[in-house]
């Protein structure tokens, strides 16, 4: 099954952006650990990154239609973005949000997401490995359900 690892802004930046927030781990990296992981999961894994707010809605309202996981950073729209947390809340398979730091360990503004809501589940703070669980938690899920 397809499932889509979406990204929000400055993503894309990975690996030299903030290296004690975020990691050393490049976004190519990042793709490539999505797309294998999901190989040995049995799943079609499509990861994308933008810094456009209307170009992510398009890909969760694609998503929408065709009733596939989703596993999303949302990064900075986490905290405000009533569009993607409203195009979140029209996915009709499980949403697993993530963040590669503790949002509640750090800014105040950062400690509230706006999607937190609609989500499935949410994983923080555990580096990239949260795009790992995220997508080994989605396949036990479907498997769960078949
Ligand atoms: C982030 C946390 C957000 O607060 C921030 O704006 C990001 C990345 C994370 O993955 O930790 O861009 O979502």
């Amino acid at each position: 099954m397809r499932v889509y690892v979406l990204n929000g802004p400055n993503l894309g930046r990975l690996g030299t952006r903030q290296v004690e927030v975020y990691g050393v781990t490049s976004y190519a990296d990042l793709v490539t650990m999505c797309v294998d992981v999901g190989r040995e999961l049995g799943l079609d894994v499509v990861v994308r990154q933008t810094d456009a707010e209307h170009e992510l809605l398009g890909w969760l309202h694609a998503a929408a239609d065709e009733g596939a996981p989703v596993v999303l950073n949302p990064a900075a729209w986490s905290h405000y973005s009533i569009a993607v947390r409203d195009a979140c809340a029209m996915l009709r398979g499980p949403l697993v949000e993530v963040h590669i730091s503790n949002i509640h360990a750090r800014e105040e503004f950062r400690h509230h997401s706006v999607v937190s809501a609609v989500a499935t589940g949410v994983i923080c703070g555990l580096g990239v490995d949260g795009y790992h669980l995220a997508l080994r938690h989605v396949a036990a899920r479907l498997a769960a359900t078949d």
